[in-house]
């Protein structure tokens, strides 16, 4: 398994829109085992194959206190949504350090693909459920941050720029 680098916002990338799963072969189940890998290293709940910069329906997720229960969604789509809504402060790996309040449907039903490319179906509330909406924005190439106000984006969007060029100038010291 290998860790795969994370794309961090502003970058482009995050925008591009995935395509479906084909098949699931040895090279999407080496792609859902690296993301995984990726995942836990980060201290992530979700990851979507965008943020490593693979553009396909690939979701990983675990949002289990223990974590150690890894959830796999490939071609993942929302069959149901609860009127109700809820809303949380959510993280994302690709916007480190960065936590803000966004609204979700309160309960979500998912239909996806699993590791082994068996279809499967489960409903998903708290923590999940903003985990699979987050995700699944990723796909649809939507970052968190575009839910809040253009004020707050664009000083994250500085930030952000800030923070990575600290980084880049600690590199080449
Ligand atoms: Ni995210």
């Amino acid at each position: 398994m290998a860790l795969l680098p994370i794309l961090r916002f502003p970058d482009p990338r995050l925008h591009t829109i995935a395509q479906p799963v084909a098949q699931v072969d040895d090279r999407i189940r080496r792609l859902v085992d690296d993301m995984l890998a990726t995942m836990y290293d980060a201290e992530g709940v979700g990851l979507a194959a965008t943020q490593v910069d693979v553009h396909e329906r690939v979701i990983v997720m675990d949002t289990s206190d223990s974590r150690d229960q890894p959830r796999v969604l490939i071609n993942p789509e929302i069959t149901a949504r609860s009127a109700e809504m809820h809303v949380s402060d959510e993280g994302c790996l690709s916007v480190p350090t960065i936590y803000d309040r966004v609204e979700r449907h309160a309960r979500v039903t998912v239909r996806a693909l699993g590791r082994d490319g068996q279809p499967y179906e489960f409903e998903a509330e708290g923590l999940t459920a903003v985990c699979v909406q987050h995700e699944m924005d990723h796909l649809i190439g939507k970052v968190f941050v575009e839910y809040l106000s253009p004020l707050k984006r664009d000083r994250i969007k500085s930030k952000m720029l800030k923070k990575s060029r600290e980084e880049q100038s600690r590199i080449r010291r």
